[in-house]
């Protein structure tokens, strides 16, 4: 497609937000009553629900004509084609190969990688069912009781955010009870060494997850992890074997750490971090849930896919899900979307989702180098209902900016309190409704004439008290937490970020603005060791690393 037609695509939608700009989202409710039939979607077991954003049919047609001339339809097949549609690292981004069946193809270079990527997923079951049976076991002779994931990013956010949304479902291992799942990514030595005093050298496996094994933050955890592993085997480094594996595509670096290649379980460059929980970094969610509750994650998400894959762009969840973003950003003025899940097990999406998009949509260049024209990558930020409420709600409803929020909620518990989820799934729905509606002054006055308050209190109070409302909103309902829809959902908000980068001609799938802060800290590690001079430094960061040398 050629940028004239997007550029003009996208001028319409301007005059689209123009003509919308006076009409509330009380009076558009209203006037289209068919929103329900047309923005709400059933999907891969999932309810995505539009009708709260400030769109009507016709700004609809206009963000289909622009998905149309970003070439969307083709850019989808060239993600699930296996073209190399990581342009600045020369790799295809085959996320949705790992969720194939194994009767599929899929084809990189000439070779399918399907066979491959079950070989992995059969070695996964093969160990997942030797923790499970006993067959694995500590160097003491007991059985697995614990899984340590020690990893960052990518090779964290994944499995740390599935264990706890399925947690529910987790079955029982050697040790007759679930194993208990642990996280550790950040170099902060308080990490590590909260969760060694929980667990048992004896009982506890360690997952040493990175795509590139280079990591500072995971080895120097994993060094550290190793060495109190075998101190509390009186010094037996043999141990190691039985409490240790990877999950990386490093297999050198893994083998100089010191874990065999038995114990390792490879990926590939054409996964990248932030989307390869559904390769072997899912294998603590494997351990947790067993072989097959992993498999069911896999199934959910390659439904997604088959549905992302073969709709019109009208029809296209992710491309629905990207275009209203898109209308929020391009003309609504948000610079950020609040993701806020109504469910404790989803307590990890919203870090999961802010990792996802602003590593794969905080690019300023286009895919040719080029700067790009306005904004791409909208600032994600979220936390879990009804703690958000009593948090940061104030400013969603009746702050000056205009925050697009993401609602998701789970129609059934697994709990067995009654009272609380309905009261739960109530506050989700309210807030939606209380965004889009709010309340206008008359009916505050109403409200506290109804509540028997005078005049003067009246009118004082009626600006403080009414919402001005017409803040957009989805709403994305879940009728359970179970496998098979979370990972529809995970693979749904990928596709949706892959629209978006599409749609800005920008690339999801490098991340080189992390790599300078990462190759100072080596230079000022080295600065802030006492027995050396401190390098060259700008007057700021040199008085920083002078106190620090001070008072460390
Ligand atoms: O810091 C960025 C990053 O490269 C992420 O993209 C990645 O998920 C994370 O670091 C961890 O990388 P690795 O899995 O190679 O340890």
């Amino acid at each position: 497609m050629n940028r004239s037609h997007r550029i003009a695509a996208r001028e319409v939608l301007q005059n689209e937000a123009r003509r919308l700009e006076p009409e509330h989202l009380r009076e558009l409710l209203e006037r289209e009553p068919e929103r329900v039939e047309r923005d709400v979607c059933e999907v891969a077991g999932l309810r995505l629900d539009w009708t709260r954003q400030r769109l009507d049919a016709r700004a609809w047609e206009g963000l289909f004509d622009a998905a149309r001339a970003a070439g969307i339809p083709a850019a989808l097949e060239h993600l699930f084609g296996g073209e190399r549609v990581n342009v600045t690292e020369g790799r295809a981004a085959l996320h949705t190969a790992l969720r194939l069946p194994r009767e599929a193809r899929c084809e990189v270079d000439g070779e399918d990688v399907v066979p491959v990527v079950h070989e992995v997923l059969d070695r996964m079951e093969a160990f997942v069912t030797a923790v499970h049976d006993g067959t694995h076991r500590g160097f003491s002779g007991r059985p697995i009781e614990a899984v340590v994931n020690i990893g960052i990013g990518g090779s964290d956010l994944g499995p740390r955010m599935v264990c706890r949304a399925l947690a529910d479902h987790a079955c029982p291992a050697a040790g007759g009870s679930p194993l208990d799942m642990h996280f550790v990514s950040n170099v902060d030595g308080e990490a590590l060494s909260r969760v060694l005093r929980e667990v048992d050298p004896e009982t506890t496996l360690f997952v040493v997850a990175s795509k590139t094994f280079t990591t500072q933050e995971t080895l120097t955890n994993a060094r550290a992890a190793r060495e109190w592993l075998v101190e509390h085997a009186a010094g037996d480094a043999s141990a190691v074997a039985a409490h240790f594996v990877a999950v990386s595509t490093a297999r050198e670096r893994v083998e100089a750490f010191g874990i065999s290649p038995e114990r390792m379980f490879g990926f590939w460059d054409w996964v990248g971090g932030r989307y390869s929980v559904w390769s072997a970094i899912g294998l603590p969610v494997a351990l947790m849930l067993g072989m097959e509750g992993f498999r069911r994650f896999l199934a959910g998400a390659h439904k997604m896919d088959e549905h992302v894959r073969t709709a019109t762009v009208e029809d296209n969840a992710a491309a629905r899900m990207a275009l209203v973003d898109l209308w929020n950003q391009d003309t609504q003025g948000a610079e950020s979307r609040a993701v806020l899940p109504y469910d404790e097990r989803l307590y990890f999406l919203p870090p999961y989702l802010q990792q996802a998009e602003m590593e794969s949509l905080g690019k300023r260049v286009r895919l040719d180098g080029t700067p790009v024209e306005g904004h791409t990558g909208a600032l994600v930020w979220g936390a879990v209902g009804t703690d958000g409420q009593h948090a940061f709600y104030q400013l969603l409803h009746q702050g000056t900016r205009r925050v697009p929020a993401e609602f998701v909620g789970v129609a059934r518990a697994e709990h067995d309190l009654p009272e609380q989820h309905p009261m739960l799934l109530a506050n989700l729905v309210a807030q939606a409704e209380a965004l889009a509606l709010g309340r206008s002054e008359d009916e505050a006055r109403a409200e506290m004439a109804a509540a028997g308050r005078d005049a003067a209190e009246i009118e004082a109070l009626a600006a403080h008290r009414s919402f001005p409302g017409d803040r957009p909103s989805t709403l994305i309902l879940l009728e359970d937490l179970d496998p098979e829809r979370l990972g529809a959902l995970i693979a749904l908000f990928e596709h949706k970020i892959y629209v978006l980068a599409s749609l800005w001609e920008i690339n999801a799938f490098d991340q080189w603005g992390v790599e300078l802060g990462k190759q100072l800290a080596g230079r000022v590690l080295a600065d802030l060791d006492p027995a050396g001079e401190p390098g060259p430094h700008d007057p700021a960061t040199a008085a920083s690393i002078d106190w620090l040398r001070r008072h460390m």
